[in-house]
């Protein structure tokens, strides 16, 4: 059934992949981004990606009146909430941002849907919430723990939206997304980090484009196959699909599901599939272990799949084939070469 659903951070990485998935769905999005970590040529890609324009609002989240606005004009059934900061190690210099920023934002779109009595709301959590586990595949049942002050406001929210549910009337999905890559296959769209990307596939895609000179694999000396690290990365057209999913099959109360492929590979694995997609090898060295890092990570999917219905298909091959496509047309992302910092 279509329906009108608010996207808060529309116009990021996650959330403009899962825009394009709601308007060929037949639902009307509803964007809101302060633009604070993405452009506005985002909205035009989306645009000419469905042949629809979505109502686009440049608002940051925590502005209580302007968000009344939205929701007194366009009618808001659902909300997915993406917006806020992500970076770990900024959340480790930067705390109070993180806290801010992520639990004002929340705030005070907890309170508008309150007043306006619509209680059907997709979260983005994360996989960080579990902490450093030596326990895998990870289940939702898993126990919790934040290291970094990006991983406390995932789980403080991810209480927050308990305890709301637990007035009754609510229905919240906790998406817990575990490591997303790849773009849309049409390159249109993908992932645009601002400064020195923190995750590999950003790296190493940066490598690739001669934007840096070589990736860090970070330790080779894990208790691994190969030696170093193990997650679970998943297309980012899939966990769009995901939140369709969730939207789809939201129940009464507030649960939460892994989004994750349930496999493995290693930053070699990677390193081996993005090089046969770009085509030459990746230059690499081996360096020290990042602190905090945890051998292998991966999701135990069995209740994404029983209860929403979902399970990503897309291969790291092609992960690695949709992000390249867009990171060789974008080489420096949206803003071009002249505003970006090179090496
Ligand atoms: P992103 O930075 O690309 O997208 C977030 C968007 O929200 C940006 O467009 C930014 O401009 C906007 N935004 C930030 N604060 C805002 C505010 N106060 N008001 C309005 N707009 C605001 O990030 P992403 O990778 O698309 O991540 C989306 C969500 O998923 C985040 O909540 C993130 O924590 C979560 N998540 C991401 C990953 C990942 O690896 N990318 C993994 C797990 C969870
Ligand atoms: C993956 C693997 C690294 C960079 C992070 C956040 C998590 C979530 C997803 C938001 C690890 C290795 C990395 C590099 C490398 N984000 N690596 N060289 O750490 O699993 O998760 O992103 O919620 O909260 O912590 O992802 O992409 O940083 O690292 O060798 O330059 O690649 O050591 O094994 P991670 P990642």
């Amino acid at each position: 059934m279509s329906s009108t659903v608010l996207v808060t951070g529309g116009l990021g990485y996650i959330g403009s992949h899962t825009v394009v998935a709601l308007i060929e769905a037949g639902h009307r999005p509803v964007i809101v981004d302060d633009l604070s970590n993405s452009s506005i040529a985002v909205l035009d890609a989306i645009a000419s990606l469905t042949g629809t324009r979505p109502t686009f609002c440049q608002l940051d989240v925590a502005d209580r009146g302007a968000l009344t606005a939205v929701f007194d004009d366009e009618n808001i059934d659902s909300v997915i909430h993406f917006a806020g900061l992500k970076a770990v190690g900024e959340s480790v210099e930067h705390p109070l941002r993180y806290y801010v920023t992520n639990y004002g934002a929340t705030l005070s779109l907890l309170s508008e849907m309150m007043a306006q009595g619509v209680h059907d709301l997709v979260f983005s959590s994360s996989a960080t919430v579990y902490g450093v586990t030596e326990t895998v595949p990870i289940d939702e049942d898993a126990p919790l723990g934040a290291i970094n002050p990006y991983g406390a406001t995932k789980l403080g929210i991810e209480g927050m939206l308990e305890d709301v549910a637990s007035t009754g009337g609510w229905r919240i999905a906790l998406l817990r997304y575990f490591n997303p890559v790849g773009a849309h296959p049409s390159g249109a769209i993908g992932e645009d980090p601002a400064g020195i990307p923190n995750n590999l596939m950003p790296y190493l895609m940066q490598v690739a484009v001669g934007r840096r000179e070589q990736l860090m694999v970070f330790g080779d000396d894990y208790d691994t196959p190969d030696g170093t690290g193990i997650r679970d990365y998943i297309h980012v057209m899939d966990l769009a699909e995901g939140h369709l999913a969730a939207l789809d099959h939201l129940r009464e109360g507030c649960r939460a599901f892994n989004l994750g492929t349930g496999a493995g590979a290693s930053v070699l694995d990677v390193l081996a599939a993005a090089s046969l997609a770009v085509g030459e090898a990746i230059p690499y060295v081996i360096a020290p272990r990042r602190a905090g890092d945890a051998a292998c990570v991966y999701a135990d999917v069995t209740r994404a799949r029983s209860e929403l219905d979902f399970s990503a298909t897309r291969t790291l091959e092609e992960m690695c084939v949709d992000h390249w496509r867009w990171q060789s047309l974008h080489p420096y992302g949206f803003a071009g070469p002249d505003t970006v910092e090179s090496l």
